[in-house]
C-alpha cells in the first residue's frame, strides 16, 4: 500500500470508530436526551443540522456545476456572477439566520423560564477533581446530585479553585464553575435513572477523574434520600466501628474530612458523613467497595494521580477499623 492510501485507510477506520462510538448506546449522548432541558437542546441541534446540510449540499452543487461548466465554455458576462453573488451572500442568509436566530432565542427564553419555575435549590461546588454537592437542611454529599423526577432543579455553581464545566449530556447543556463568580443552571429527568456526568472544561491532570452522577428518583424516594442525608452519621452501634470512629479522628483522616456528628468537621476533601452510601470513590474513578477502598486511603496517587488525597500510612488495626466504619455509614 502507498504511504497516501495507508493514511487515507487509517483516517477511514478512525472515522468509523469514532462514529460507532458517537452512536453506541454505553455512552450518554446529548441527542439521545432524558430531559426537557436536553430535549430543546437536541432539538435544536437537529434543526441547524439539516439546515447547514442543505445550504451545504446546495453549495457543493453549484460548485460543481460552476467547474464543469468552466472547462467548457468561455467566461461570460458579470451579471450572472452579480446575481449569483446577491442571492447567495445576502439573500439566502437573510431568510435562514433569522429562523435560527429566532429558535435559538426561543429555546433560551424557554430555558430561563424552567429555571425560574424550579421549587429546589442545590449548591454544587468544583474542587480540584471532585464536586462537593450541598441540600439547604444541611445535607452535603459528595460526587452525587440526587434530584427528584418530572421537574426542574436549579442548580448554583461555584468553584474553590479553578474553571470546571458541569455537564450532564442526557438532560441538559454544560455550565462553567468559576472562581469568584455563581452561575446558575437547572436540571430535569423525566424518568428515574442515573445519569452520568462530566466536568467538561479542562482543569488539570485529573479533569478526565472528574465524574459524577445525578440520581434521579421519584418524589417520595427522593424525599427519603434527602431525609437521610441531612441526619448525622449514625453512633457506631458496637465497639469495633467505635474504635474505626477513634481511629479515623486520630489519624490524618480528620485533617481534610467532615463526619457530621462526629469531632471531623474539615471541609479540604469530600463529606463522608453518609460514605458507604455513594457509587464510585475519587468521583467515578473507581466502584465504592471495601477493597478499593482499603487502596485508596493507603495510597490514593495510584489510582488518582496527582489527586489531593495523600498517601497514608496506617497501621493494620487501624486501617481495618476506619474502612468498616466507613463502609457503615449510609
Ligand atoms: Cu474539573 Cu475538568
Amino acid at each position: 500500500m502507498t504511504d497516501r492510501r495507508h493514511v487515507l485507510a487509517t483516517a477511514g477506520a478512525v472515522t468509523a470508530a469514532l462514529l460507532v462510538a458517537a452512536c453506541s448506546d454505553s455512552s450518554p449522548s446529548a441527542l439521545r436526551p432524558k430531559g426537557r432541558g436536553a430535549d430543546r437542546i437536541a432539538g435544536l441541534w437537529w434543526f441547524l443540522l439539516w439546515v447547514s446540510a442543505a445550504v451545504f449540499a446546495v453549495v457543493v452543487v453549484l460548485l460543481a456545476v460552476a467547474l464543469l461548466r468552466r472547462r467548457r465554455t468561455k467566461p461570460e458576462g458579470e451579471g450572472r456572477s452579480l446575481a449569483l453573488v446577491i442571492g447567495g451572500g445576502v439573500v439566502v442568509p437573510a431568510l435562514v439566520l433569522p429562523v435560527v436566530f429566532v429558535l435559538t432565542a426561543r429555546t433560551m427564553a424557554e430555558s430561563s423560564d424552567r429555571q425560574r419555575a424550579a421549587r429546589m435549590d442545590v449548591e454544587v461546588v468544583g474542587h480540584r477533581w471532585w464536586w462537593e454537592v450541598r441540600y439547604a437542611g444541611g445535607a452535603v454529599t459528595a460526587n452525587e446530585i440526587h434530584i427528584p423526577t418530572g421537574e426542574p432543579v436549579r442548580l448554583t455553581l461555584r468553584s474553590v479553585d479553578i474553571n470546571h464545566s458541569l455537564w450532564v449530556p442526557e438532560l441538559q447543556g454544560k455550565t462553567d464553575l468559576v472562581p469568584g463568580y455563581t452561575n446558575v443552571m437547572w436540571l430535569e429527568a423525566r424518568a428515574a435513572g442515573v445519569y452520568r456526568g462530566q466536568c467538561a472544561e479542562f482543569c488539570g491532570v485529573q479533569h478526565a477523574h472528574m465524574a459524577f452522577v445525578v440520581v434521579a428518583d421519584p418524589p417520595d424516594r427522593f424525599a427519603a434520600w434527602l431525609d437521610n442525608a441531612r441526619r448525622p452519621a449514625a453512633s457506631p452501634p458496637d465497639a469495633h466501628l467505635l474504635a474505626g470512629q477513634l481511629a479515623f479522628l486520630r489519624n490524618p483522616c480528620v485533617g481534610c474530612h467532615t463526619i457530621r456528628g462526629t469531632d471531623a468537621t474539615a471541609t479540604i476533601g469530600p463529606d463522608l458523613t453518609h460514605f458507604a452510601s455513594r457509587s464510585s470513590i475519587g468521583a467515578g474513578t473507581i466502584p465504592n467497595n471495601a477493597g478499593n477502598l482499603a487502596g485508596w486511603i493507603e495510597n490514593a496517587q495510584e489510582a488518582k494521580p496527582g489527586s489531593l488525597m495523600p498517601p497514608m500510612s496506617l497501621d493494620a488495626a487501624d486501617l481495618q477499623a476506619i474502612l468498616d466504619y466507613l463502609e457503615s455509614l449510609r
